[in-house]
């Protein structure tokens, strides 16, 4: 893999490794019991240079891509799974401003992020907008020079540690496609409040809370890129940049719960030898194995596709989303099955693990939200295939091989696809 990988993205891993290793590991178990942000944990990745990796140099950061910071949350998650996406959610808070911000925007919000003064954080769902993000409620309603934000988000994370937020709100409610704008609101403002902060299954040392808007004001030009009804776009294209992030923390879980593994199995003996020795120990670390690195790759293709603004970008970024998430769930599960009864106890470190690695299949789009992004594209791409029909026997196509069928189904593609339908 190292093969692929540039001087400058080796340059990133060696220095998040080093910092997971000399400070997120001996830290991890504290801070999953405490609940607590570990602000040292956060200021060593700030000084190592790790906070604007993925921001552009006129915007203060190191000008790394995708990649980078996919190789640094890979690396942080190995140590801690919360750990990687307390930092990997910055990212995830300034992408919004990355790709639909005004210049004065960048300056304002990027730098003191890409500078470990502030962070960030990314507020789009609500208790009853979760996977349908374009439902959501909160209104923002022009007011003068100001917007006034009225409303809650639930399920924010590093909220309360963030300085900035980058709130999705109704801007114009009767329109269908430019009904949502996203607005930048800052710590403090009057209005806005932390609500619950949740007692979570795992990523523990990163909070999750809910956001309280009671008619907070904000300035008109925090309005992301000061043109409203463009934030469910945004939101959009930021989710297909989060993506390989979510992926990258999976691979990492998956790469640290595969290492605790083989080396308990190495020196746990049952029968009077190393359990490795086990045909089917082996067989378990030798799949684990092989689909971790599988998800890395891909994760690694999607991250590079999205520095190169390929076109099916959505579709790579959910497929390594869902690919990755899925691994790690099954392989911290197996890495708990490894070590046996000492797995299911807490003062062992591996069911952590698998406590973190739960809810990478379901944040930034469940694992069925990816599964219709990637269907949907599928459905699409079909379309170009349709020269196909003519190496597929007729008799096997029961029901579509009349003109009118063929027609009905490329309708069919089309209204799933949202395209025009490929006429014959
Ligand atoms: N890029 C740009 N535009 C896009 C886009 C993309 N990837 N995907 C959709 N759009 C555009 C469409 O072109 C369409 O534009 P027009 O109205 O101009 O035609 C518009 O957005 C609506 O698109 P859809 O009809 O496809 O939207 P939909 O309502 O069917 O929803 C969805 C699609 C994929 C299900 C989307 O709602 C989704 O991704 N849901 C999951 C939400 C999510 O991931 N939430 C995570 C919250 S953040 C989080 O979890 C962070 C954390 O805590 C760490």
């Amino acid at each position: 893999m190292a093969a692929f990988l540039s001087e400058q993205n080796l340059m990133w891993r060696a220095r998040a490794r080093e910092v997971a290793e000399k400070v997120v590991r001996p830290l991890a178990a504290k801070y999953d019991k405490s609940q607590e942000y570990p602000w040292e944990i956060k200021e060593a990745i700030a000084k190592a240079g790790l906070m604007g990796v993925w921001i552009p140099k006129e915007y203060g950061g190191a000008g790394g891509g995708v990649l980078d910071l996919c190789l640094c949350v890979e690396e942080l998650s190995r140590a801690c799974g919360g750990v990687g996406v307390l930092y990997a959610v910055n990212a995830l808070g300034t992408f919004p401003v990355l790709v639909g911000g005004t210049e004065e925007q960048k300056q304002r919000f990027l730098r003191p992020v890409a500078q470990g003064q502030k962070l960030i954080s990314f507020a789009l769902s609500e208790k009853y907008a979760g996977s349908d993000a374009g439902s959501l409620r909160t209104t923002a309603v022009k007011d003068g020079d100001s917007y006034i934000i009225n409303g809650e988000k639930k399920w924010n994370t590093n909220g309360g540690a963030a300085d900035f937020y980058s709130v999705f709100a109704v801007t114009e409610p009767n329109s269908k496609s430019r009904r949502i704008s996203a607005l930048l609101v800052e710590k403090g403002t009057p209005g806005f409040s932390i609500g619950k902060v949740e007692d979570k299954m795992g990523i523990r040392c990163v909070p999750v809370v809910e956001l309280n808007f009671e008619n907070c004001r904000v300035p008109a030009k925090n309005l992301l890129g000061e043109i409203p009804g463009h934030g469910f776009k945004h939101a959009m294209m930021t989710l297909d940049k989060a993506r390989p992030g979510v992926a990258a923390q999976a691979v990492g879980l998956a790469q640290g719960a595969l290492e605790y593994a083989m080396v308990y199995a190495g020196y746990r003996e049952q029968f009077g030898a190393p359990i490795s020795s086990f045909q089917m120990i082996q067989g378990m670390l030798a799949d684990m194995g092989t689909k971790v690195e599988a998800a890395r790759n891909l994760v690694y293709v999607a991250a590079m596709a999205g520095e190169s603004g390929a076109p099916n970008v959505s579709k790579l970024a959910a497929m390594c989303k869902l690919f990755a998430t899925d691994t790690a769930m099954e392989v911290t599960t197996n890495a708990v099955q490894i070590f046996g009864g000492y797995g299911y106890m807490r003062d062992y470190p591996i069911e952590k693990y698998m406590r973190d690695a739960k809810i990478t299949q379901i944040y930034e789009g469940t694992n069925q939200v990816q599964r219709m992004v990637v269907a949907r594209s599928l459905v699409k791409e079909s379309l170009n295939l349709k020269y196909l029909l003519d190496y597929i026997p007729k008799e096997i196509q029961q029901g579509v091989n009349d003109p009118e069928s063929l027609k009905r189904l490329a309708e069919e593609a089309a209204r799933v696809a949202e395209v025009e339908p490929h006429t014959a």
